[in-house]
């Protein structure tokens, strides 16, 4: 059981709805196509790369069947972290014996993406297995370093970093009394690290905390305790700061407490960035994520030793806050269906994403046709169904069109032509290439997407600014035939 004490909620934001997306920045923000091997061009983990930071995400095996998540992982994100295979618990559930299988699954998908791999945890107090708690203390130092040694062996050379130890503090800034320090009392940190660094001389080696973000008692204790180990040359390299943070309080005194570890010597990261609302979001409340999410990423690139960042899950559908803090949720940067939202503009933008500062590649796939897209065969006709969900404000919207196939056939390559109100003109789209920007327009698939069952359905979407007509696309036809309307 998962039992991080709750922070202590503040105010809901009620500020006035804001939603800073610019076109710009959807051009150039993550409008796939994609390399499905890597980086999709305008992409948070592009952008990030080209400013000399990563941005990464954390998934679980059971993730790995799930399309639209890997899609958003695998193209989105440089960086990977398990969420529970690397665990005590997941790795050695009883004594010496160990299991990697989960684990490998999930450095699999970051080696076949190119991803860096953050190795998440080996010293933690939770998801660890009772045996560990119920050793007597004279048996903990090497059932700990056993399990340091054999697991940072099995990942030799293919992880970045080691989160060694995780969540070590209580909130006041004392050890937290664990097995570990029950056992060895403040000295099981060197010991774990000293363990680590001899099992992986490659990985860097990191010491992970949650609410120790911005300057207070408990990262006090951390920033004590790295300077206490650095002029011991006990092998520290970084320290994780997990933020998870609740819509409108990222702390202010976020780049002034990185800076101070900074100055030690040491890299940062942030390491599990969420941040999380009451449920159901409000467009305010997203619109403040959004800020949020830009003040993170703001800070990481502006503070030098700030290596990277990494979102805790890929979506909202994935996230662990809603079995974690019942009636809360919404703390990603993609909605419910792995659609971007103002926190993922938010960050692109942050990024540099922009026409005014452009991503490396900001190719917009309104004026762009892959070559790779299958050009559907005139034959390839298709009974269908076209929903649209619309989301407006005052100059501009995004729209999400679910195209169904109710035929008996399999269309394999589609192209879906509609009509767009006058006055809209697309800015961007994602899992589709749609163009041109305005009249009749044609929406075609992307090289994972191209294929739609009898009764199965495609998502795609676009952002477009307009000029007083919000209203949906229509007149819908699918490789040539007429959609019926929903
Ligand atoms: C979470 C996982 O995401 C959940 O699936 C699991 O049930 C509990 O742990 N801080 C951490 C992560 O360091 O390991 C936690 O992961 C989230 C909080």
């Amino acid at each position: 059981m998962f039992r991080t004490p709750r922070p202590r909620r503040s105010h809901r934001a009620l500020g006035a709805l804001a939603v800073s997306v610019t076109a710009a920045a959807v051009a150039a923000a993550g409008l796939l196509p994609a390399d499905q091997a890597g980086a999709a061009a305008g992409s948070l983990r592009s952008l990030a790369e080209a400013k000399g930071i990563y941005f990464g995400t954390a998934i679980g095996q059971g993730d790995l069947d799930n399309t639209a998540l890997t899609t958003v992982a695998g193209t989105q994100f440089g960086m990977l972290t398990p969420t529970n295979e690397m665990k005590w618990d997941s790795v050695e559930p009883s004594p010496g014996s160990f299991d990697f299988g989960p684990g490998d699954r999930i450095v699999a998908f970051g080696q076949a993406h190119s991803m860096k791999l953050r190795g998440h945890t080996l010293v933690w107090h939770n998801q660890l297995p009772s045996w560990v708690d119920k050793l007597p203390a004279s048996q903990v130092q090497t059932a700990m370093r056993n399990h340091i040694t054999t697991t940072a062996t099995h990942y030799k050379g293919k992880l970045y970093a080691w989160d060694v130890v995780n969540e070590l503090f209580n909130e006041n800034g004392t050890f937290r009394e664990d097995a570990f320090y029950r056992a060895m009392g403040t000295g099981y940190v060197a010991d774990a690290l000293r363990t680590a660094r001899a099992a992986d001389p490659g990985a860097k080696l990191y010491l992970n905390d949650y609410n120790i973000e911005g300057l207070n008692a408990k990262s006090d204790a951390m920033y004590n305790l790295a300077k206490s180990l650095k002029s011991q040359g006990v092998p520290l390299d970084g320290v994780g700061f997990q933020a998870h943070f609740v819509v409108g309080q990222v702390p202010s005194s976020l780049k002034a407490n990185l800076e101070r570890f900074t100055a030690l010597g040491l890299e940062v990261a942030v390491t599990e960035l969420d941040d999380r609302m009451q449920l159901p979001p409000d467009s305010a409340e997203l619109a403040q994520q959004g800020r949020d999410y830009a003040n993170v990423v703001t800070t990481c690139l502006a503070v030098k030793g700030c290596v990277g960042l990494s979102q805790w899950d890929v979506g909202d559908a994935d996230s662990w806050i809603p079995g974690t803090f019942p009636g809360e949720g919404a703390g990603t940067m993609y909605d419910n269906n792995y659609r971007p939202k103002p926190a993922y503009y938010a960050s692109v933008d942050a990024l540099g994403g922009s026409t005014s500062n452009p991503s490396p590649s900001p190719t917009p796939t309104t004026t762009s046709t892959p070559t790779s897209t299958p050009t559907p065969k005139p034959t390839d006709g298709a009974a269908c169904k076209v929903t649209a969900e619309l989301n407006t404000w005052n100059t501009g919207l995004t729209e999400n069109l679910t195209v169904t196939n109710t035929g008996s056939s399999t269309v394999d390559g589609w192209a879906l032509s509609f009509a767009l109100p006058g006055g809209q003109t697309v800015t961007g789209a994602w899992n589709a290439t749609v163009g041109p920007a305005a009249g009749r327009l044609t929406a075609r698939n992307l090289g994972y997407n191209g294929t739609i069952a009898p009764g199965g359905s495609v998502s795609f979407g676009f952002q477009a600014t307009h000029t007083g007509n919000a209203g949906p696309a229509g007149q819908f036809s699918l490789n040539g035939v007429v959609c019926r309307a929903a």
